[in-house]
């Protein structure tokens, strides 16, 4: 009872500190601590990744209500496939669980889903499950929620050179033309403001392959905690620590 009661004080607090008038309007977040949430209990990794997968949903939530346009999560990077085989078939059976039942918890939230990464290493009645998810949320205008499936920033980049140099060659762009603009407009992000804040529990410093050129000026938010046990407290500090950082993207 103490507990919830500190509890409710802090996050009284830090709710009253957020400046709701100037959210960021871009959140990514690295999913990170699952497996050491279940070893700390325990249990086996895959029982960290299902209580991931209840904390992603609930703080997706907590992200629309708050009034966050974009959140961009890391579920599945292109790394990940080196996983053992086990691990890998539970974060695919977590997957397909929401491809097939999210729609229903996500009724009436007002959230397009977008996945993001390359589809191609999926089969093709996975490929047409994330297709539905994203025709069946197309119209929503509250939050726009890009989920990271076999995901690289790298892979993301190389795959935008390729697209641009075809374009090139075939005399439809000429080099000269290539911007920055004209990049980000290949990226699987295309449209959409970068990343204003990259938040990544877990005790870790690195960016880790994700969103390489659309972070390139976000600001980084670090903490401790384990993602199973990341919190809306937790999200709202994170914003509250945003509002007190001083963006100069390279000037003074
Ligand atoms: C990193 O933690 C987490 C992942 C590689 C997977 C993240 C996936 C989820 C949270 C589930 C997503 C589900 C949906 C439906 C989008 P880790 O396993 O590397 O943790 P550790 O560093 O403690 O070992």
């Amino acid at each position: 009872m103490i507990m919830l009661n500190i509890f409710k004080r802090l996050f009284g607090k830090t709710q009253q500190k957020v400046d709701f008038e100037n959210l960021p309007q871009h959140i990514g977040i690295i999913m990170d601590g699952n497996g050491r949430w279940a070893k700390k209990r325990g249990l086996p990794r895959t029982s960290g990744h299902v209580a991931g997968a209840k904390t992603f949903e609930k703080i997706v939530e907590d992200a629309g209500n708050i009034g966050i346009k974009v959140v961009t999560v890391y579920a599945f990077s292109t790394e990940n496939w080196q996983r053992p085989k086990e691990e890998v078939d539970a974060l695919m059976t977590l997957l397909e669980d929401y491809l097939d039942n999210g729609l229903s918890r996500l009724a009436g939230r007002d959230v397009r889903v977008h996945f993001i990464g390359d589809r191609s290493a999926f089969s093709d009645k996975f490929q047409e499950k994330l297709c539905h998810m994203e025709k069946a949320t197309m119209n929503n205008s509250g939050l726009l929620l890009n989920v990271a499936l076999n995901y690289g920033g790298r892979n993301e980049l190389t795959n935008a050179v390729k697209l641009i140099a075809q374009k090139v060659k075939e005399g439809e762009l000429s080099y000269e033309d290539i911007t920055e603009d004209t990049i980000s407009s290949y990226l699987y992000t295309a449209g959409q403001p970068d990343p204003d804040l990259i938040i990544r529990p877990s005790g870790e410093f690195r960016l880790s392959n994700f969103l390489m050129w659309q972070g390139a000026y976000s600001e980084l938010w670090f903490s401790d905690c384990l993602w199973p046990d990341f919190t809306k407290e937790d999200l709202l500090r994170s914003i509250y620590d945003y509002q007190q950082r001083n963006r100069r993207f390279g000037g003074v």
